[in-house]
């Protein structure tokens, strides 16, 4: 997109989260809050995009790509103040500054772009995405006049009682034209309870010059809730969550019981797959053709299913890689692993990868039997072929050959 500028303010304490941990790096579906904004950018294509940052900047930076610009906000003095640490980054830009807050990750690039579209085809000086909440509490709300002209925008802690009745809410997306905003930012003061800068107080000093404000009233509620508190945080992740399902379901992958599956953002899950309840499937796991997954199942960050894998009930699997036609159909822990292709792998297996210092890795070749309640101190190899006895010790630095059978505790070779 042409002519736009996106500044996105993420310098805010979070207080309400109660959390040592800056707001916007708390994960949704595995992935920081922040990270939904800038990809939502991304998706729009704005090219200049600005971050302002101010509480625990140093923290957040880490997570935010190479060719985005930051601006430091010194002082968490308000959302007007946060805008305006960015204006030095906007020298010489005329356009439509697009203005967006880090905690609203549900936001779709669909309404952003309705939003711009309204603004700049009837050419308002400011134009605000606002909804109707059934409960709209925590929010400010839009004040319009007899022409039903937005006139104000009042925050919750100043409204009074007939203005807290209002139900249509500022979701804080907003866009403005750049120089109008430039000038009604230079007269906003911090007159009000918590002696911030709102920035919600450009739209009365702008109404007053006699300029319109344009608004878009989003039917997708659930899209801007501004994520605030942990209870708000837990309700952002069961959408996203849902969002999430939904796709996995429309590719064809079975999902026994929505209710009961969790899968984070960038999960790859093959055609026919199916997933029973209780499963955690966490960011970056890659699943392939035909698995099936649970119950009770948890897979890690790192671990690859390669097709028709059966990883069944009370599993965790971490960094492993698990290729074709595996079977691990009961209970276990496979960590730092590679298993090979129609590996057989026993109830109660349980690879020993930490010694205390190190993760160290199990190496399982293709068709070996491991016999169930078989423990790896690792590292370990076994070869093609080989078969572990029922509740036998591999210690640490075997290397089973092809085609052996090992039993016992500790594990000796048996023919
Ligand atoms: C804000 C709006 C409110 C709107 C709501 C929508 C203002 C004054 N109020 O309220 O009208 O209904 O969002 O979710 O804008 N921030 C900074 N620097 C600061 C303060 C905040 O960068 O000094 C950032 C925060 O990191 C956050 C965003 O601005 O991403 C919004 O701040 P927040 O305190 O969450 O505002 P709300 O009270 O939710
Ligand atoms: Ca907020």
């Amino acid at each position: 997109m042409k002519n736009i500028c996106c500044v996105i303010l993420a310098a805010g304490e979070g207080t309400r989260m109660k959390s040592r941990v800056p707001k916007v790096l708390h994960p949704i579906c595995g992935r920081p809050m922040i990270a939904y904004t800038i990809d939502l950018v991304k998706k729009l294509g704005i090219k200049n995009t600005i971050v302002v940052l101010g509480h625990k900047e140093r923290e957040i930076r880490k997570y935010l790509p190479p060719n985005i610009k930051i601006a430091v906000q010194k002082k968490l003095l308000g959302t007007a103040d946060a805008l305006k640490s960015a204006l030095s980054l906007l020298k010489g830009f005329k356009g439509t500054l697009l203005v967006l807050y880090a905690d609203n990750p549900l936001l779709t690039p669909e309404t952003v772009k309705g939003l711009l579209k309204h603004h700049r085809e009837n050419n308002f000086s400011a134009t605000l995405l606002t909804a109707n909440l059934e409960n709209p509490s925590g929010y400010g709300r839009i004040l319009r006049d007899k022409y039903n002209c937005v006139r104000k925008i009042v925050e919750e802690g100043e409204a009074n009682d007939f203005e807290k009745e209002i139900k249509e809410i500022n979701t804080g997306i907003m866009c403005f034209a750049k120089d109008k905003l430039i000038s009604a930012i230079a007269k906003i003061r911090a007159h009000n309870k918590k002696k911030e800068y709102y920035l919600t107080d450009a739209v009365e000093i702008l109404y007053k010059k006699g300029e319109i404000i344009g608004t878009l009233k989003t039917k997708q509620t659930d899209e801007v809730w501004g994520v605030n508190s942990q209870e708000d945080l837990a309700k952002a992740n069961n959408v996203m969550r849902q969002r999430i399902l939904k796709i996995h379901l429309e590719r064809g992958v079975g999902i026994k019981d929505p209710a009961t599956t969790f899968i984070d953002w960038d999960v790859k899950i093959g055609q026919d797959s199916v997933i029973y309840p209780f499963t955690v499937i966490e960011s970056g796991v890659k699943i392939g053709r035909r698995c099936l997954v649970g119950p009770f199942c948890h897979l890690r960050e790192g671990t690859i299913l390669k097709d028709d894998v059966v990883a069944g009930n009370f599993l965790e699997i971490v960094r492993s890689h698990i290729l074709d036609k595996t079977l691990l159909k009961h209970f276990g822990y496979i960590g730092d692993s590679r298993i090979g292709k129609k590996v057989n792998i026993g109830a109660g297996t349980v690879t020993a990868n930490f010694d205390g210092g190190r993760k160290n890795r199990t190496i399982i070749k293709d068709r070996a039997f491991i016999g169930s309640d078989t423990v790896f101190i690792a590292p370990v190899k076994i070869g093609k072929g080989a078969i572990t006895g029922a509740g036998c010790v591999i210690t640490k630095n075997s290397n089973i050959g092809d085609k052996v059978t090992v039993a016992g505790v500790p594990a000796k070779i048996l023919r």
